[in-house]
């Protein structure tokens, strides 16, 4: 295990800071080293730590790559969840999937519970769960094989597997009858609990969720919110979450990044964030009024970025 204990600054619960996209430099981290040899003790290992991460995509021969993330810093502490606000095309996904080892960082370097993604691949497998929207599943197979087949990659003991997959699924709002049926006849909603039901069996430590209420109905998205919350408590999740849903950000989330063009442009606590840009900038508390400081842009007028025939 790489025992250099990377030095970010922490945020407190009600502090926010707002970066300049034009790299202002993080506030300077506590300088005294981990003075104690031997490997850290385990409190002081945060879940996740990106370290000053940047990637770009080589979209066309004839344009410059796309810095899709710049420069971020990111620390999130066990059992805590975070959340990512960012307009279209500003780099949530992208992040996700860097930390996801989906990806290969360019530069900087991503530590999972002190194991480094690129030099100890499967022991961060072991730690980290993506759910997407488009969540890769065996189509033909019924959500029971699915998991099943998830619960085997993972080690997970087959009997054990099983009822845990009724259980989950049971809270999740999906009757048992309909395990059985080829997810394909399912509703993307209805896909999307699968998804998370199977993030959840393998047990993860580091939950890593893009959009993931994203096209459920007003019930299902309520189902999956109180779901995130729950298991928090009781699988010693910490959880990084990417959302358009303001709400649900600040419900669900301690600490908000708001990224635009793929840098962080502000950290903190909603309620931080909130009493920052009433203070600074005169708006009125709202989380609304957070992503429109920060991205220069509402919700509503958020925009695809980049050339999707390019890829
Ligand atoms: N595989 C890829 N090849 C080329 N460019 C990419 C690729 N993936 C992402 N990008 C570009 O990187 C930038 C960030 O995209 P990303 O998908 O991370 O944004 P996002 O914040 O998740 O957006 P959304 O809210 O729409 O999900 C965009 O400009 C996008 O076009
Ligand atoms: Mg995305």
């Amino acid at each position: 295990m790489p025992s250099t204990m990377l030095q970010e600054p922490k945020m407190t619960q009600d502090r926010a800071i707002e970066l300049e996209a034009a790299r202002l430099p993080i506030p300077a981290a506590d300088p005294s080293p981990a003075t104690e040899p031997g490997p850290p003790k385990i409190q002081s290992v945060p879940a996740l730590l990106v370290d000053h991460v940047t990637k770009r995509f080589n979209v066309s021969r004839k344009k410059p790559p796309v810095t899709a993330i710049a420069d971020v810093p990111l620390r999130l502490e066990r059992g805590s969840t975070i959340g990512i606000l960012g307009a279209n095309g500003s780099g949530k996904s992208t992040l996700i999937r860097l930390v996801s080892g989906l990806l290969t960082i360019d530069e900087g370097r991503v530590e999972v519970f002190g194991h480094d993604i690129e030099r100890e691949e499967m022991a961060v497998k072991r730690l980290i769960n993506r759910v997407s929207v488009d969540a890769a599943f065996f189509k033909k197979l019924s959500p029971m094989e699915n998991l099943l087949f998830a619960a085997r990659l993972y080690g997970v003991e087959i009997g054990l597997a099983r009822q845990e997959a009724v259980r989950i699924t049971g809270r999740l709002g999906i009757a048992e009858k309909r395990l059985g049926r080829p997810l394909e006849q399912m509703s993307r909603g209805m896909q999307q609990k699968v998804a998370i039901a199977r993030a959840l069996l393998t047990s993860p430590t580091l939950l890593l969720l893009d959009e993931p209420t994203t096209g459920l109905d007003p019930r299902s998205k309520l189902e999956v919110q109180t779901f995130i919350e729950e298991i928090r408590e009781s699988h010693d999740a910490s959880i990084v979450l990417t959302t358009h849903d303001l709400e649900e950000a600040e419900r669900l989330c301690e600490e908000i990044v708001v990224l635009n063009d793929g840098r962080i442009v502000a950290q903190g606590s909603p309620n931080a964030l909130k009493r920052l840009v009433a203070e600074r900038h005169g708006e009125a508390p709202t989380m609304h009024n957070v992503f429109m400081t920060y991205t220069g842009r509402s919700l509503d007028e958020d925009v695809e970025e980049g050339d999707p025939d390019d890829e």
